[in-house]
């Protein structure tokens, strides 16, 4: 059982981040293998066909096989202005529902409401199933300890059962 978590931030140092991780070591404590895509390390182009489907460079066919070959997806923004982050749109671009179709997805946002219904209907778009459970992080820039944990304990836990509710979803398939 394989999850791909998306980082829609370049930041190397990004609030987006520390919230995924959060969600993934739950998934890893329920035996679930997690591969992160932080857009601050892999470096996709601007979608293009070419690029997409006639001339992928190594970067896109390995993003898109990773994306083929996974059960289940963690997709986390932050809120630019009031939507999904641009990185992580033109990364999800790539991607059709013949990679997608029928699989998780667990969103995840800084920000507000918009940003998670627009990631709700991306996965709509894309014939995957978008877990109700979308924790919203505010003030994200003061909201995590040095330790990575939320400083609120209730949001903190929010992340956790989002983790469970994902690992509980793929195992019962
Ligand atoms: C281009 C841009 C647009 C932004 N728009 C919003 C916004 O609409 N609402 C908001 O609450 N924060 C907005 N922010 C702030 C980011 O959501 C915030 O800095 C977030 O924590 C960045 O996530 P990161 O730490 O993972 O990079 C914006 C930031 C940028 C760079």
């Amino acid at each position: 059982m394989k999850v791909v978590a998306l980082v829609g931030s370049t930041r190397k140092n990004s609030t987006t981040r520390k919230a995924t991780e959060i969600v993934v070591k739950e998934l890893e404590e329920q035996g679930i293998t997690v591969e992160i895509i932080h857009f601050a390390e892999v470096k996709l182009p601007i979608y293009e066909e070419e690029l997409a489907k006639i001339n992928p460079p190594k970067v896109v066919q390995d993003f898109i096989e990773q994306i083929a070959n996974a059960d289940g997806f963690i997709l986390a923004s932050p809120e630019y202005h009031g939507s999904v982050s641009g990185v992580l749109k033109n990364a999800l671009d790539f991607i059709g529902a013949r990679e997608m179709s029928g699989k998780i997805a667990a969103g995840s946002k800084l920000g507000a409401a918009n940003t998670v219904n627009t990631l709700h209907q991306i996965c709509r778009n894309l014939h995957a199933w978008a877990l109700p459970q979308s924790p919203t992080i505010p003030a994200a820039y003061e909201a995590f300890q040095k330790d990575g944990s939320l400083k609120d304990d209730k949001l903190q836990e929010r992340l956790v059962t989002l983790g469970k509710k994902l690992a509980e979803e793929l195992q019962r398939r």
